[in-house]
């Protein structure tokens, strides 16, 4: 620690800080652009001047960029010495020399940095009279509009894009006065966490296109804060709503998980929230007919009616609906009647996770913790496409090698020109095992392409390689041999070695593998050993904590007759099994109650659907692939502005119904007591609500405001159905109030922040005053509740070790390669999304397409059993021979809902040139 004198007052600080750091993290304000908490420093925009001063006898000083300028114990500082002032002004001045000063059309206005920190230097008159350079704006693609003219030079968005996130499609070309951040050409930005240059550039631009259609200034959006729902990863994100639509998605400040950085998934992804063809009453559908819509209480009667004649209620659950929505519809079937919705090798996997999770010795780190981590090995994801978030932390976890070689050297871990400088190419160790090329090779010590059983090979000889006791792989190459043994090594050399496996390809044996290592690390004494098991899904940890039967289990007893009434939550089944499957089971029931926000196949079929409210309309909680548990909490009741829709949460339908059914009287549900209830079920969820705060919860008396204080027009809200203005609805499960009434300040911690302002803080930037430190933790404690504890290394080490992989003659094994875009269900009814979606391809080996005399873009045709269907050729010399890979999510569209986890084998064939299936479609 040192202590420092800022302005004549005394402060103890980090002494491995810069200046800048240290006074916002005191609370001091300093007008800055170039630094970010998360990248660092280059002291390129001279914004942070302040004046240093030799001893408390100097009254000269000198003038330093604060960013730059390292603490040091008992410095004299001024942050408010007049010539500091002056300079500010001026360097802001000359900054926005050739700014249009279009806040009034610009989208970045009303929660922008430079405006933000053009009034805390006090520029307030534009003294340049000439012509200002202009710029040609490129079209980036779907997400991000460009408007180079708004830009000051600071080098942010290209030390993100580049240094942070890896991606080399976004560059600085020109010089002096006359510098240009964009393409080479235009086209669709590459990177797959594009979007946060939208929060990294301090002016406008970069903002987001998604946006613009319905743009909405920041102060006139509400807010809640809440957990993306598009992968397992729980980034916490920050939707804005008007009029009854999300507008856009922000990334919401968790120092734990997200950090600063969402993927452009979880950001863009938000439009099957908006889609009109949402069913917004309950409907019936009679034998067959078409859908009638109903009101809600003669949709419950009807439902419980045709449910009241079944001999026995099946419920189906979902890993993309809630735990409290989960355990609501298992309350009401009864817990041996509940299925988790999810097919049953994926359960089995799941479930399989768990307890690796628990029983393999090592923790599970958090996004923040793998960005520490010194040597990474990857079994089988391509983690950029199923867990991007995870990706971009284990890229920093690489990184850190320039870190600590800067460290060797004395240079400060903020000073990131000088660390990437001494870095050069080097990273910590990372090993991917995957079967195609992924995002992450550049940035590998070594980048293997396996078959899925030859990677739980190689994972199982690692563990070999660390403790002789654990199960020899037979067979093993030379190369292979070696290669685990300097996995090994490099995993036993690193303080902090991480094993990452997953679900993607769907191989018992790869998590089993990984299991291996994690005991063998564990016995070898590296108690700061990570393991990290990627789920598919949003809630796919919590349904496999929760318990219940597989989809499968639950087809069966329909089909079997053991069960003919059937509540489906939030679950297309067509995307899980066969379709064939799904009606020989659906066929037979003689009840089918659908609860959905979305027009699925399912909802299809329903005799009676009740319309979800998505995550944005509903409050509850989610378990993260790193076990942490999430509430998110409803962003807008959508039947104030749109009275005529019977959206309700799930639970709420659920509760309902059950009242219905038993012909009991309807009492009040909150969300505490069904959060409260799941936890007493579950022994693994038993600290669900920990961390969460009740509705009870009240600042200064307040409850939280999930408006802005400016929020406009709120009595013009409903103006277009009745002048009379309703009361704003009472929001009764949460501390949230749905109004600018209520505490939405900074200085009373708290962990649920719905979006985040302080005053002259209107810029994401204003995260700073919520935090511990910039870029550290929240005040109160980052949000949710970490569920898993690793126990001491136990269990025998797993000796099921696949025989190596043999191409079949005439067979192919199908395997999923997960797609960003398009691999979600949800997401990809988004249309930003789908026009990032690749084409349903099938990607084969070149020497295997060679012998089928197949060209890349040529058709080709896939059977699996009586399934036929024709897609286009992609061609990857990685690819092992004897695999055919289907891109998740889009092939699912293709095949009526058989996904590669269904299509074990099959035969590949040129297609006929004169098929009459054009590629992308299935044949029955
Ligand atoms: S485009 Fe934005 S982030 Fe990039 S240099 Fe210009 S102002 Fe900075
Ligand atoms: S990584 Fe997953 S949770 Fe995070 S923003 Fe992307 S889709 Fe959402
Ligand atoms: S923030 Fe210090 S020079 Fe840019």
């Amino acid at each position: 620690m040192a202590t420092i004198h800022v302005d004549g007052s005394d402060y103890e600080v980090e002494d491995s800080d810069n200046l800048l750091h240290a006074c916002l993290s005191l609370g001091l304000d300093i007008p800055y652009f170039c630094w970010h908490p998360a990248m660092g420093s280059v002291g390129a925009c001279r914004q942070c001047a302040v004046k240093q001063y030799k001893d408390a006898d100097d009254d000269r000083g000198m003038l330093v960029m604060s960013c730059m300028a390292p603490v040091k114990d008992d410095a004299y500082i001024s942050i408010a010495d007049e010539e500091a002032k002056a300079f500010r002004e001026t360097v802001i001045e000359f900054l926005m020399v050739n700014h249009p000063h279009d806040c009034p059309v610009c989208e970045e206005g009303g929660h922008c940095h430079l405006q933000d920190m053009t009034v805390m230097t006090g520029h307030d008159r534009r003294r340049y009279r000439f012509r200002k350079r202009t710029h040609r704006n490129q079209n980036l693609g779907p997400f991000i509009a460009h408007e180079m003219n708004r830009c000051i030079t600071c080098y942010r968005c290209t030390r993100f894009y580049q240094d942070y996130a890896g991606g080399e499609d976004l560059g600085a070309f020109g010089a002096h006065d006359n510098v240009y951040f964009g393409r080479v050409t235009d086209g669709t930005l590459e990177s797959e966490f594009s979007g946060n240059l939208t929060e990294v550039c301090p002016t406008g631009v970069f903002t987001d296109q998604t946006h613009s259609a319905h743009y909405t200034r920041k102060w006139d959006l509400q807010f809640a804060p809440s957990i993306c729902h598009q992968c397992a990863s729980g980034c916490n994100i920050s939707p804005g709503e008007r009029y009854g639509d999300i507008r856009r998605i922000e990334n919401r400040y968790n120092g734990d998980v997200n950090g600063y950085f969402l993927c452009d998934r979880g950001r863009f992804g938000y439009g099957y929230v908006n889609r009109k063809d949402r069913p917004t009453r309950p409907e019936c559908r009679e034998s067959g007919g078409e859908a009638r819509a109903m009101e809600i209480d003669e949709a419950l009667d009807l439902a419980a009616d045709r449910l009241r004649g079944a001999k026995r209620i099946i419920g189906i659950g979902s890993p993309r609906a809630s735990l409290e929505s989960n355990h609501r519809l298992r309350q009401l079937v009864g817990a041996a009647n509940f299925s988790t919705g999810i097919e049953a090798g994926e359960l089995a996997r799941i479930r399989r996770m768990e307890a690796l999770n628990r029983e393999a010795g090592l923790a599970t780190p958090s996004l923040r913790e793998i960005e520490q981590c010194d040597a990474i090995l990857v079994l089988g994801e391509d983690l950029i496409q199923s867990a991007a978030r995870v990706a971009l932390s284990v890229r920093q976890a690489v990184r850190g090698k320039g870190t600590e070689l800067g460290a060797e050297r004395g240079i400060p871990e903020w000073n990131a020109e000088a660390v990437k400088t001494v870095a050069q190419d080097a990273g910590h160790p990372l090993f991917l095992a995957t079967p195609d090329a992924t995002k992450l090779d550049g940035i590998a010590a070594h980048a293997g392409r396996l078959a899925p059983d030859d990677i739980a090979r190689l994972g199982f000889a690692v563990a070999h390689a660390l403790d002789s006791t654990a199960p020899v792989v037979d067979g093993l190459d030379e190369e292979t041999s070696r290669l685990a043994e300097r996995i090994a090594d490099a995993l036993l050399a690193a303080e902090k070695p991480l094993v990452i496996a997953g679900e993607s390809l769907g191989s018992m044996a790869i998590l089993e593998a990984a299991g291996n290592i994690a005991r063998a690390l564990g016995r070898r004494q590296r108690p700061d050993a990570g393991l990290t098991l990627v789920r598919r899904e949003a809630n796919s940890v919590g349904l496999g904590l929760l318990g219940g039967e597989s989809l499968d289990w639950a087809m069966a007893q329909l089909e079997q007759g053991d069960a003919d009434g059937v509540v489906i939550l939030e679950n297309d089944l067509y995307v899980r099994l066969p379709a064939a499957k799904v009606d020989a089971a659906l066929d037979r029931a003689s009840a089918l109650v659908v609860i959905d926000h979305q027009r699925t196949p399912t909802w299809e079929r329903a005799d009676v659907g009740l319309p979800a409210g998505t995550f944005a309309e509903s409050d509850g909680t989610l378990v993260s692939l790193e076990g942490r548990a999430q509430r998110f909490y409803q962003v807008f009741d959508p039947s104030y502005l749109r009275p005529d829709t019977r959206i309700r949460e799930s639970w709420r339908w659920l509760h309902a119904l059950h009242a219905t059914l038993e012909r009991q009287p309807m009492e009040t549900i909150l969300l505490d007591d069904l959060t409260q209830a799941v936890a007493e079920d579950a022994p693994a969820l038993a600290p669900l609500h920990q961390n969460t705060p009740e509705a009870m919860f009240r600042i200064h008396g307040l409850k939280l405001a999930r408006e802005p204080h400016r929020y406009s027009g709120r009595t013009a809200m409903r103006a277009n159905l009745n002048v009379n203005e309703p009361r704003a609805p009472v929001d009764l499960d949460t501390p949230f109030a749905f109004s600018m009434e209520g505490y939405a300040g900074y200085r009373e911690p708290r962990r649920e922040v719905a979006f985040a302002w302080a005053p002259g803080w209107n810029s994401p930037q204003a995260w700073n005053k919520f935090q511990d430190e910039v870029g550290g933790h929240l005040r109160a404690g980052d949000p949710g509740k970490r569920l898993f504890t690793a126990a001491a290394a136990g269990g025998d080490y797993c000796s099921e070790i696949p025989d190596a992989f043999e191409p079949r003659e005439g067979h192919w094994q199908v395997i999923d390669l997960p797609q960003l875009f398009g691999g979600d269900e949800m997401s990809r009814r988004a249309e930003p999304i789908r026009e990032r979606m690749a084409p349903p391809q099938a990607t084969l080996n070149d020497t295997d397409a060679a012998r089928l005399g197949l060209a890349a873009g040529e058709r080709v045709t896939i059977s699996v059993g009586d399934t036929v269907f024709t897609l286009t050729a992609r061609l990857s010399k990685g690819l092992p021979p004897g695999l055919v890979g289907l891109p998740s999510g889009a092939i699912e569209e293709v095949t009526g809902g058989l996904t590669p986890s269904v299509l074990r084998w099959g035969q590949v064939a040129k297609a006929e040139h004169d098929s009459q299936a054009p590629a992308g479609e299935a044949r029955p």
